[in-house]
């Protein structure tokens, strides 16, 4: 990596990334922000002084997917505005929405010069080049660049890394994709259309973008995979090595001294990766371990491939080699078919293993999945009850966690300044937000903070008293 800390051009242009979804929308971000700046583009957080606006999108529910279409109509008002003003703007949708509707954006929204999905993020640079020799097309000629292919080569060998200024402006925490895609195909679920079929980047090249975040300043990585436990990278010799290894692996890296990782899928915790989290204190004692629903009627018909049984037994098995581990997890209300009794049976497994947090959504169908197609959708109100009823039990289970912290003193990374004159804020190891009166020297360091209060959804600590004088 070329570590030339090169200052803003004279003539530089501006990119705006908006990323909807999830994390690993946020890392593509970053990676596609890494490709551009080479070609004269900085980042900018005014999307009114734009050259470039980028969408980086996300289908997984027709609320999400939406969202595009309405950003689209006001992208063609400060389009209209900016031209006034004698500028112009370039519009872009990449992720998983230009993943599954490539042409039909353009059409939808002629507004947009590209239409990319996540597998062509190394070609944006050329892509872009391609998109403004059109531009001065007439508009009835004008026609969007778009790519949504699943090439061959590996996108990730061609994406520059980071500049080593630019991973220090991103802060202590990083995100390093590692797996992407998924074979699994839920049927409610668009990821494995979207994002194709599960690949893991190999070891080395982890390891070498690891220890380039690490001698950046990076403190806590969190690996990324759409079924990040899925991950099988080739080591040098060609033998396939798993996520318990890798983060053996990680752990070796002198800097880093936080590990995480998500989502994991439950049938592929194996017993590497949970004898990592009895060996490895680095681990932080926090997964986000996706049950979806209680009932095994349900998780049958979602194909899951698990029980109810089978997935709180994998928890003991969790909790037997990390005793303080917290759990969160994914739930889907409303899948078709889903009975009262059905519903009950989540709520059950919810009081069982007592979540620290937990995301739940009513089920949408997404066209292309076989859950769209059954007949036995459930109605909108009802969803609404099942959500709420829902919701308030895990609201329940997140209060009762964060207060079970009080009195405690926590091991918390001090990331920033508070959003209060004269606090810090990090995170403890169960990723709770933590706020403290502190010194900004606190900043970039793990500190012990006794947890005195919690509030909606953070907890509130000090520096204990000798430490603090
Ligand atoms: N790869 C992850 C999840 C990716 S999507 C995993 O396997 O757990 C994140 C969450 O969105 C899912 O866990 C699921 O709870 C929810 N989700 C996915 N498709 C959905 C749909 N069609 N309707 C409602 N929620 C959905
Ligand atoms: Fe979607 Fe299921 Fe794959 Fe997760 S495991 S990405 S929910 S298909
Ligand atoms: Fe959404 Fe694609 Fe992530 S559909 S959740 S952005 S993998």
């Amino acid at each position: 990596m070329t570590e030339t800390a090169a200052p803003p051009r004279a003539n530089s242009k501006k990119l705006f990334i908006r990323t909807y979804g999830c994390q690993m929308n946020v890392y593509d971000s970053d990676r596609m922000t890494d490709a551009l700046l080479p070609h004269g583009y900085e980042p900018t957080t005014e999307i009114g002084e734009a050259d470039l606006v980028l969408l980086n999108t996300c289908h997984i529910r027709e609320k999400a997917s939406e969202k595009v279409f309405s950003e689209l109509g006001r992208l063609k008002e400060l389009q209209a505005e900016r031209r006034s003003q004698g500028h112009d703007v370039m519009i872009g949708v990449a992720g998983c929405v230009a993943q599954a509707e490539g042409e039909e954006i353009a059409r939808r929204a002629p507004v947009v010069d590209l239409v990319f999905g996540p597998q062509a993020y190394h070609k944006l640079p050329q892509m872009l080049e391609q998109a403004q020799g059109r531009r001065h097309l007439p508009d009835a000629l004008k026609r969007a660049v778009v790519d949504t292919d699943f090439p061959e080569e590996d996108k990730f060998t061609k994406l520059p890394a980071a500049r080593k200024d630019v991973t220090i402006a991103r802060g202590l925490t990083a995100f390093l994709t590692v797996q992407e895609g998924c074979d699994k195909f839920c049927s409610f679920c668009v990821v494995p259309y979207t994002r194709g079929a599960e690949t893991s980047r190999p070891l080395e090249q982890v390891l070498a973008e690891a220890r380039n975040l690490v001698a950046a300043g990076v403190k806590e990585l969190t690996l990324l995979g759409q079924n990040v436990n899925a991950y099988h990278g080739l080591d040098g010799n060609g033998r396939s090595v798993g996520l318990g290894e890798l983060a053996y692996r990680l752990a070796e890296i002198e800097g880093l001294e936080r590990l995480r990782y998500t989502t994991s899928h439950p049938r592929d915790m194996d017993d590497a990766l949970i004898a990592a989290h009895r060996d490895l204190p680095l681990l932080m004692p926090y997964l986000h371990l996706p049950v979806q629903s209680g009932s095994d009627r349900i998780l049958k018909a979602m194909n899951r491939r698990h029980t109810a049984d089978e997935y709180l037994r994998l928890i003991e098995r969790i909790k037997d080699a990390r005793p303080d581990m917290a759990l969160s997890g994914d739930f889907i209300v409303g899948f078709p078919g889903e009975t009262d009794q059905d519903f009950e049976d989540t709520l059950a497994v919810i009081r069982e293993v007592g979540y620290a947090s937990a995301y739940s959504f009513k089920y949408s169908p997404r066209p292309g999945t076989p859950g769209a197609s059954l007949t036995e959708q459930v109605p909108e109100e009802v969803k609404n009850e099942r959500l709420q009823r829902l919701q308030a039990l895990v609201v329940q289970q997140t209060q009762a966690f964060n207060a079970s912290m009080v009195g405690r003193t926590l091991p918390v990374l001090i990331e920033r300044v508070g959003r209060q004159a004269g606090q810090v804020g990090g995170r403890s190891p169960y990723l709770q937000a933590v706020h403290l009166e502190g010194s900004p020297d606190l900043i970039g360091a793990i500190h012990q903070v006794e947890i005195i209060g919690t509030s909606t959804n953070s907890l509130v600590g000090r520096l204990p008293v000798a430490q603090a004088a």
